[in-house]
């Protein structure tokens, strides 16, 4: 057999566990889960048991200082991204690095230049890029069917979706609520579908309204005495290339629907909803609705696990860049200022 990809996987909490490691397992042909890290050593030992995975660390700096490490899997809080990604490249290791890159634009560009100096695949886990409906839609824009999108919307907004669970109403681990969790993933479908033009400028508001009181959780109570961060943001960014785009994210809003995730995109010679996929044009002097008969439901996380591993092999670099992160982290970055100055902000 030839030689199976090494990787280790820093923080075992549930991302790790229910997607990265599982993703790792469905190719055993070609990756083997070697070692786990975490600074609750119970975390990391639970996980290793539920996986086999033959080695334990509470230090992620040990586990690459023992070496042999092809590839890791970053897991933690946003807080801790960006140190253990650099650390693990510098360690020689490819990175599959968690949503978002990190807190600050600062360590996104800490990273990039990291994965360039040491000539290391560095790549994000935005899934929503390997959703069908999104791979088919950029098919259909590369074609020319939108034209010049010129407009979008990006909706990411729960009912009643505010975590119970993990570190996602605390900022100083996080770096922010609704946005930077959830708000993210659909940002960054959108600005992939538009070809990640460089953001000119952006003005948001932030919320807190629900959170930071006791109510009716669907995930169970969260912990409403201790929420620091925003359960709602909105946002407008313009391009530089003249595009925009209206953002709406929420844990928790009075609104009908649980959740919806949503990207939106109106260009000169059509528009799309993405979820589902829906295209609108106007041709042979009618409106048309394009629906797809058929799209083959995929595995997103699956798909992005098996994207690093190719890439990590020598094959195609996975979607997800870290040029875009950092533009990414610009726009959140420059969204949380703004709520917090009140005033527009230019990039
Ligand atoms: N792609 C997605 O849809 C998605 C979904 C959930 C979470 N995430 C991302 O995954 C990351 C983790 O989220 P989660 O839900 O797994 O959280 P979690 O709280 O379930 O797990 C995080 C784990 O990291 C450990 N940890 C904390 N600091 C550490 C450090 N310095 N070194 C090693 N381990 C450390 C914690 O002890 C915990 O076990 C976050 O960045 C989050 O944004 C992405």
């Amino acid at each position: 057999m030839t030689k199976r990809l090494k990787v280790g996987i820093i923080g075992a909490g549930g991302i790790a566990r229910g997607a990265h490691i599982p993703g790792y397992l469905k190719l055993s042909d070609q990756v083997e889960v070697v070692a786990v890290a975490d600074v609750v050593r119970r975390n990391a030992e639970d996980c290793a048991t539920s996986f086999g995975i033959p080695n334990v660390y509470d230090r992620y700096e040990d586990m690459l200082a023992a070496g042999g490490l092809d590839a890791v899997s970053i897991c933690t809080p946003n807080k801790f991204h960006a140190a253990a990604a650099i650390a693990a490249m510098e360690a020689g290791c490819h990175v599959l690095c968690e949503k978002p890159p990190g807190i600050t634009p600062e360590e996104a560009e800490a990273m990039a230049a990291t994965a360039q100096k040491h000539e290391r695949l560095l790549t994000y886990g935005f899934h929503y890029r390997y959703a069908v409906e999104v791979e088919t839609l950029k098919r259909f824009i590369r074609a020319g069917e939108l034209g010049d999108i010129y407009m979008s919307r990006v909706t990411a907004v729960r009912r009643r979706g505010i975590p119970s669970w993990g570190v996602f109403t605390n900022k100083e681990l996080q770096g922010g609520g609704a946005l930077i969790d959830i708000g993210v993933h659909m940002l960054d479908a959108a600005l992939y579908l538009m070809d990640y033009p460089e953001p000119e400028q952006v003005l948001a508001r932030t919320y807190q309204k629900l959170g930071s009181r006791p109510g009716v959780g669907l995930g169970g109570q969260w912990d409403w005495e201790n929420f620091s961060v925003e359960d709602t943001a909105v946002g407008m960014i313009t391009f530089k290339n003249g595009a925009s785009l209206m953002l709406e994210t929420a844990f928790a809003a009075n609104v009908e629907q649980d959740k919806q995730m949503q990207v939106s995109l109106m260009g000169d010679q059509g528009g799309a909803d993405v979820f589902p996929l829906k295209i609108y044009q106007e041709k042979h002097e009618t409106l048309l609705d394009v629906t797809p008969a058929y799209l083959k439901a995929g595995k997103p996380r699956e798909a992005e696990i098996a994207a690093f591993v190719r890439g990590c092999l020598g094959g195609e670099t996975p979607a997800s860049t870290p040029r875009e992160g950092i533009l990414l982290q610009r726009i959140v970055d420059a969204l949380y200022r703004s709520a917090e100055t009140g005033e527009a902000i230019r990039l």
